[in-house]
């Protein structure tokens, strides 16, 4: 079965961890002009706020509070885009009370009426099924690993590449083989693999693919 047809212009962009998801959707939504949630940061500020509480990060009904108290205004701490951060925001990702907390918060943004661009992982899935637009972007783990230990090389964090690359490996596990909405590619979103890519070819694939999507959703509508 299709899913219904959108009323507004909804790119999900999915994919695993340092795919170039993050980049890719938030240059899509600079192309169009459109609002933009990076929803990693919704796990990683639940992640980060249960470290911080000394809070053990399988405690659903803690996390479950954390979730909802959840304050966006604050998803810029520094904090959340460590190695620790992404760590825990996998951790509690996998809790489906986490997942419920910030489910209508997502759904609300996707469902703003001029449209909107989410990355993360179940959004093509769960969040936003009838997005008109959706890309999986995944790369080689190596080239992934190599992309994020220069990021967090740059910011000064002691990580090893191989630490990094073995950080990425069990996230990449844990957030696919998790049983509630897990990391996987919605049947009808664009494959793109970014081992090869620098991140502007990596963007104008996307733009070309999105384009065509929006071209379909845009005769649908008429
Ligand atoms: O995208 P990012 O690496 O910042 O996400 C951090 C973690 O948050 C992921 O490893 C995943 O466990 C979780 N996540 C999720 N669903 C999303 C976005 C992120 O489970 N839509």
């Amino acid at each position: 079965m299709s899913p219904p047809h959108s009323s507004s212009f909804v790119i999900a962009v999915d994919g695993a961890a340092a795919s170039g998801k993050g980049t890719i959707a938030g240059r899509l939504a600079a192309h169009y002009g459109l609002p933009h949630l990076d929803t990693g940061l919704l796990y990683r500020g639940v992640g980060v706020a249960m470290l911080k509480a000394g809070a053990g990060l399988d405690d659903a009904a803690r996390a479950a509070e954390m979730a909802q108290a959840l304050d966006l205004s604050k998803l810029d701490d520094p904090a959340l885009t460590s190695a620790a951060g992404g760590e825990a925001a996998s951790r509690v990702a996998a809790l489906p009370a986490v997942r419920a907390a910030l489910f209508k918060l997502q759904q609300d943004f996707a469902r703003q009426p001029g449209g909107a661009v989410l990355d993360g992982r179940d959004i093509g899935t769960v969040i936003a099924p009838g997005a008109p637009a959706k890309l999986y972007v995944d790369a080689k783990p190596e080239v992934r690993a190599h992309r994020r230990w220069l990021q967090t090389f740059a910011r000064g964090e002691p990580r090893t590449e191989a630490e990094t690359l073995a950080d990425l490996i069990r996230r990449d596990a844990r957030d696919a083989g998790r049983a509630d909405a897990p990391m996987t590619r919605a049947h009808d979103a664009v494959l793109l693999d970014t081992t090869e890519m620098s991140i502007s070819r990596a963007f104008d694939e996307a733009l070309r693919h999105v384009e065509q999507a929006r071209r379909r959703w845009e005769a649908l509508r008429t």
